[in-house]
């Protein structure tokens, strides 16, 4: 619980949102190509990218989130976003990620999401973490791929956006037993007694 720390990639920097990003996540996130495939408003309103990390901020305190600003290396533009919600009783987390439009189909997201799930079961001790796309969004699901996660069912008309019921993909990847001599894994989050 607590803080989080920064993740190096080749190209990227993974870093805590602060509340100097509100403004660039309101432009990037307000996008109409961002906003269509996400559960994200549109249009973006303001003070939203400020309530929004600032419950980050607090999901991260509590144990319950995991969140990085997906910023280029070297020179810390911010080009996304990956968060974790977690469920510790399970320990399990689900995906969600965002890419700005200028920089699509450039490997950013499949390298931001790889570094996060290596984050949540290697340094969070979860157990399983997945992920829902809508189905209308195949690049979503071939970042999904690309990162080991296995294609598990399609929910039918599971979620309404902008008043179309959509029909919504499913992934997941479950951690690997560790079977290296010698080697140990992530203390998993415990469960809680009922
Ligand atoms: C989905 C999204 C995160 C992908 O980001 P990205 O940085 O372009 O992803 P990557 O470059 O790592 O990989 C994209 C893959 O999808 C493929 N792709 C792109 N458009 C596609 C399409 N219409 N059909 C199938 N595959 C497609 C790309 O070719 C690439 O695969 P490849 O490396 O095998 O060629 C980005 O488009 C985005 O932020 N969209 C808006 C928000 C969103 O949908 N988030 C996901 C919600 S779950």
């Amino acid at each position: 619980m607590g803080t989080q720390p920064t993740l190096a990639t080749d190209r990227l920097l993974l870093r805590s949102f602060t509340l100097a990003d509100a403004h660039a996540v309101q432009r990037l996130c307000g996008d109409y190509a961002v906003a269509a495939t996400t559960l994200l408003p549109y249009p973006y309103p303001d003070g939203l990218a400020e309530v929004w990390i600032t419950s980050i901020c607090g999901g991260i305190e509590r144990g319950d989130a995991a969140a990085f600003a997906v910023t280029l290396a070297g020179k810390g533009t911010l080009i996304g976003g990956v968060r974790l919600r977690i469920d510790a009783d399970h320990a399990r987390g689900e995906l969600g990620f965002w890419v700005a439009q200028p920089c699509w189909s450039r490997g950013y997201a499949t390298e931001a999401v790889r570094a996060v799930i290596d984050y949540g079961f290697c340094v969070l001790g979860l157990h399983r973490i997945y992920a829902m796309h809508f189905s209308r969004n195949p690049a979503s699901g071939r970042v999904m791929e690309k990162c080991g996660m296995v294609h598990e069912g399609c929910f039918r008309e599971h979620v309404r956006k902008w008043s179309v019921y959509e029909d919504v993909d499913l992934w997941g990847i479950v951690r690997e037993p560790v079977s290296r001599p010698g080697a140990s894994a992530p203390s998993p989050l415990q469960e809680k007694p009922v």
